[in-house]
C-alpha cells in the first residue's frame, strides 16, 4: 500500500513537473521608460489587423507576413457588434473565434495587445457598438447611461472568458489591453472612461497592463491616474512633438504611438487615400531609434465584408468595403513595395534574421464568358414582413439591424408641380409614383428633398430607402436607419404654402443577408428567366461562374449599379458605381473547384448584367463624381469695406494655437484670410478649426458647411475645405498648386453665435508645411459677398 501511495506520488511529481517545464511564464511591465519582457528592456513593435476582416482560413497566412516585417506583436480590437448581433445570443466561433486567433498568434511566437472596444471607431459599423442599442431611443452611448453599461458589462465578460486565460500570467500571449478608444474626441468624462476601466479588469485582464490611446492634444481630458497612456498618430508626423506633453507630465512613463497610421480609408465618392512609404518607414525608424513601442495601424487593413463597413461624419461619408488602407500587406495579403521598405528597414532592428516573406496567395482572373445569369427576382420579392402605421417609423424601431425599407402611402390630389421632402433619409432614398421611377435623395450629397410631378388622389407614393453603414467617429455614431422623422410634400398655390404630412405608410422590411436574398430568388420562380431576357433592373440578380482552381479574384462590379453581393453564402460587401472601389475582393479561401454561386442584390440596377474577375483590384476610379469644392464657377470673395474682428500672427510649427477677440462678437459667417505663409510659399494649410464661445468653450461644428474656399488640392488627395472641421487632426484643407496668397475660406455655421476667438491646428508634418503666418478674420450675421 505505502509504495503504491509513493508510485502516486512520484506520478503527480513528475507530471507537474513536465507541465512547469511546457509553460514558462513569461512577465510584461511597464518599466521607467521602457516596457520589460521577462525583465528586459522591450520594444513593441505590433502588427495592427482585424480578425473579421481576413478570412479564417487566410489567418495564420497573414500572422506569417506580420511576423515576417519583424513585428513582435498583434493588436487588434474585438468588435462588439459582430460577437453580439442579437442581445444575449454571443457568437464566438467560425470567423468570431477570438481566442483560436490568439493562439495562432502564439504559435508563431508572436504577442497580442487587445483592445476591447467597446467603442472601437475603426471604419466599422457604428464604431464597434451593436445597433439594437438604438432600440432604446434616449441612450446615451458611451457614457454612464446605466442600460449601456449594463451592456458593456455582459458582452466584456464574455470577452473574459475567451481571452482572460490567454494573458501572459496564465500561459497566454496577451501583454495590454486598452480601455475604451480615442476618448477624447468624443467627450470629457474621467467617471465613464473608469466605469470602462472596471469593467475591463471584472472581466478578468487583471495581470497585464491597462492602457488609454488619445490623442497629443486631448489626452490629459480622459487620462487616468493609474492607466499607461499612449498616443496615435499618422504618417509624417512629428514625432517628438507628439510626446512632448506625454514627456512631461510622466517622464518615467514608457512612450509607445499605439495607432501609427499607414495609410487612411476609402470613402465612397472620394479619391483613393495613399501615404508615401518612405514617411511611413522614416517615421518607424525614428521612434525604433528612440526605443519608442508602437503599433503600425494598419499594417494589414483586410476587408469590412458584408455590410460592416461604418461611416465618417461630420455629414455622411460611408467608407468603402475594401479596408485596403494603403497598408503594407495589401487587402488580398500581398507584399506591397510599402512592405518590402519596411522589412528592409525593421530586419536592421531586429536580432535574428526575419523569418522569410510567405508565399504569395495568387489570384486568378475569371473572364466574363465564365458568368451565367440565369435568375433575377424584382426587389419586393425580398421583403420580409410588412407592418402599418400611421407615423414613419426608423429601422431600428421595426427591430431591424440592416437593409432597406420600402416606405408606401396613398397621395392626395396634388394639381401642380410640389416638392418632396425627407427628414431625415438615412441614407440613399429612391422614389417611384406608381411604380415610376422619380428621383433619388442622396444622404452623401446632403440631399432632402426632390421635385414631383402633379397627382392624382389615390396614386402611390413608394420611397426605397437603403441603409449604409453607422456612422463610427464622433456624436453622430447615434445614427438611425431610413426615415428618421416624417416625410411631407409642399406646394404654392396662389402664393400660399401648403404642406402635406404624409401618414398612413406601409412599411416592407429588406433585410440584407444572404437567406433573404436567396429566398427572394426562389419565390420568383428563377426557372421562368432565361440568360438574355433578364431585365435590367433593380432586384436579385442569380448567377454562377466555373473555375478551375481557387485563387483569390476580384469581382469587377463597374457595370452595376449600387448594393451587395454573396458568393457562394458569404456576404463579400457593399458595391456603388460612383466608386473609388470598382472591384470586390472574393477570397480564393471561400470559391470551390467547379461551381460558384454568385447572387447580387442591386437596389439601382446595373448597366450590364456581365461581370468577371479580375487579377488585380480597382479601388480608385472615381465614376462621374467630382470631388466637392466650394467655390462656384465666377464666385471671387469680396471683402472690400469689410472690417476684421481681429488681425494677427500665427506662430510656425506644429500644435494647437489660439487667439481670442479682443470683445465677444455675434456672427454665423466666418472668414478666414490667410496674407502668408511661415515658409513664404504659396500654399495655405489647416488641419483643424475650432471657434471658441465668450468664455473660450469649443463650440460644437455639426451644423457647419463651408461657403466658400479659393482653392482647394482634390486633383490627388482629399484636401478640400471641409477637411478643417472634419475632427481628424491627421487631415486637411489644402490650396492647390499655382494658386498665390491671400487664401480666404467662409464658413456658415448654420445659425448665429457668439464668438470669443478661435482654435487653429496647423498640419501635423515636422515644420507644418503650408502653415500660415498673417492672417484675418471676419465674423457677420450676413453671407460675404462673393
Ligand atoms: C482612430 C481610431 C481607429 C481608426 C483610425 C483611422 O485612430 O482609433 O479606430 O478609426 O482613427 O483609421
Amino acid at each position: 500500500m505505502r509504495n503504491r501511495l509513493l508510485m502516486l506520488l512520484a506520478c503527480i511529481l513528475l507530471v507537474a513537473g513536465n507541465l512547469s517545464g511546457k509553460e514558462k511564464i513569461e512577465t510584461f511591465e511597464v518599466g521607467k521608460g521602457i516596457f520589460l519582457l521577462n525583465g528586459e528592456p522591450f520594444v513593441v513593435k505590433a502588427a495592427e489587423v482585424h480578425y473579421p476582416r481576413i478570412p479564417r482560413p487566410y489567418w495564420e497566412h497573414r500572422i506569417k507576413m506580420c511576423k515576417a516585417l519583424g513585428m513582435n506583436t498583434l493588436c487588434l480590437y474585438v468588435f462588439w457588434n459582430i460577437h453580439e448581433q442579437r442581445p444575449g445570443e454571443f457568437d464566438f466561433t467560425g470567423n468570431n473565434d477570438i481566442a483560436a486567433f490568439c493562439r495562432l498568434a502564439q504559435k508563431h511566437g508572436m504577442y497580442v495587445i487587445v483592445r476591447p472596444g467597446p467603442y472601437v471607431c475603426a471604419e466599422w459599423e457604428m464604431g464597434g457598438l451593436p445597433w439594437w442599442l438604438l432600440r432604446k431611443k434616449d441612450i446615451r452611448l458611451r457614457e454612464g447611461d446605466p442600460y449601456f453599461l449594463e451592456r458593456v458589462e455582459l458582452f466584456e465578460k464574455e470577452v473574459g472568458k475567451q481571452l482572460a486565460d490567454l494573458q501572459l500570467s496564465r500561459g497566454g500571449n496577451i501583454i495590454m489591453v486598452q480601455v475604451e478608444n480615442e476618448y477624447g474626441s468624443y467627450g470629457t468624462d474621467k467617471e465613464y472612461v473608469s466605469q470602462i476601466r472596471d469593467i475591463v479588469r471584472r472581466a478578468g485582464f487583471t495581470d497585464v497592463p491597462l492602457f488609454q490611446c488619445d490623442w497629443a492634444s486631448n489626452f490629459t481630458n480622459n487620462g487616468l491616474d493609474d492607466l499607461l497612456w499612449t498616443m496615435n498618430f499618422g504618417t509624417g508626423a512629428n514625432i517628438d512633438k507628439q510626446f512632448a506633453k506625454l514627456k512631461q507630465l510622466r517622464p518615467d512613463s514608457p512612450l509607445m504611438c499605439s495607432e501609427y497610421w499607414s495609410g487612411w480609408f476609402d470613402k465612397w465618392g472620394a479619391r483613393h487615400e495613399t501615404r508615401p512609404a518612405e514617411a511611413m518607414v522614416s517615421g518607424l525608424r525614428e521612434m525604433l531609434d528612440k526605443g519608442i513601442s508602437f503599433s503600425l495601424y494598419m499594417t494589414h487593413g483586410g476587408t469590412s465584408f458584408g455590410h460592416w463597413a461604418g461611416a465618417n461624419s461630420p455629414g455622411f461619408a460611408p467608407d468603402v468595403t475594401s479596408y485596403d488602407y494603403d497598408a503594407p500587406i495589401s487587402e488580398s495579403g500581398r507584399a506591397t513595395p510599402k512592405y518590402y521598405q519596411l522589412r528592409t528597414m525593421m530586419a536592421a532592428y531586429s536580432s535574428k534574421r526575419l523569418p522569410a516573406v510567405p508565399r504569395e496567395i495568387p489570384s486568378m482572373a475569371v473572364p466574363a464568358s465564365y458568368f451565367r445569369f440565369t435568375g433575377y427576382a424584382p426587389i419586393e420579392s425580398g421583403v420580409d414582413t410588412t407592418l402599418f402605421s400611421r407615423n414613419i417609423k426608423t429601422m431600428e424601431e421595426m427591430n431591424m439591424g440592416w437593409g432597406s425599407v420600402l416606405y408606401t402611402t396613398t397621395l392626395p390630389e396634388i394639381k401642380t408641380p410640389s416638392v418632396l421632402t425627407l427628414y431625415d433619409c438615412h441614407d440613399y432614398a429612391q422614389v417611384f409614383i406608381n411604380g415610376e421611377f422619380v428621383g433619388k435623395i442622396d444622404r452623401v450629397l446632403y440631399e432632402q428633398s426632390l421635385p414631383l410631378p402633379a397627382v392624382k388622389a389615390g396614386d402611390r407614393l413608394t420611397i426605397l430607402v437603403e441603409a449604409m453603414g453607422r456612422i463610427n467617429f464622433g456624436r453622430a455614431i447615434k445614427d438611425y436607419k431610413g426615415i428618421t422623422e416624417k416625410v411631407v410634400i409642399s406646394t404654392e398655390v396662389g402664393g400660399h404654402e401648403t404642406a402635406y404630412d404624409l401618414k398612413n405608410w406601409s412599411l416592407s422590411l429588406l433585410p440584407d443577408d444572404y437567406q433573404h436574398a436567396k429566398r427572394a430568388l426562389e419565390t420568383a420562380r428563377t426557372d421562368e428567366l432565361k440568360q438574355g431576357s433578364l431585365p435590367l433592373n433593380r432586384g436579385y440578380y442569380l448567377g454562377y461562374f466555373d473555375v478551375k482552381k481557387t485563387d483569390d479574384t476580384f469581382l469587377d462590379l463597374s457595370s452595376w449599379g449600387k448594393g451587395q453581393v454573396y458568393v457562394n453564402g458569404h456576404a463579400i460587401g457593399r458595391f456603388w458605381n460612383i466608386g473609388p472601389q470598382q472591384t470586390l475582393y472574393v477570397p480564393g479561401c471561400w470559391l470551390k473547384k467547379g461551381r460558384n454561386e454568385v447572387i447580387v442584390l442591386d437596389i439601382v440596377g446595373p448597366s450590364k448584367k456581365e461581370m468577371q474577375g479580375l487579377k488585380e483590384p480597382i479601388l480608385n476610379q472615381l465614376n462621374n463624381v467630382k470631388p466637392k469644392t466650394h467655390r462656384a464657377k465666377g464666385e471671387e470673395l469680396d471683402l472690400q469695406g469689410e472690417t476684421p474682428v481681429c488681425t494677427g500672427e500665427f506662430a510656425g510649427g506644429n500644435g494647437w494655437q489660439e487667439v481670442g477677440f479682443e470683445k465677444p462678437v455675434s456672427g454665423r459667417y466666418v472668414c478666414i484670410e490667410a496674407l502668408g505663409a511661415h515658409d513664404g510659399k504659396e500654399l495655405a494649410c489647416i488641419a483643424e478649426l475650432y471657434l471658441t464661445d465668450a468664455q473660450g468653450e469649443r463650440l460644437s461644428r455639426e451644423g457647419w458647411t463651408v461657403r466658400y474656399a479659393d482653392s482647394e488640392e482634390t486633383g490627388k488627395g482629399n484636401r478640400a475645405a471641409d477637411k478643417l472641421y472634419d475632427l481628424q487632426e491627421s487631415t486637411y484643407w489644402s490650396t492647390g498648386r499655382k494658386s498665390p496668397y491671400p487664401h480666404s475660406v467662409v464658413i456658415d455655421l448654420g445659425g448665429e453665435y457668439t464668438l470669443g476667438g478661435l482654435q487653429y491646428l496647423p498640419r501635423m508634418e515636422e515644420g507644418a508645411p503650408g502653415s500660415i503666418k498673417g492672417y484675418r478674420i471676419y465674423v457677420k450675421s450676413t453671407p460675404f459677398k462673393l
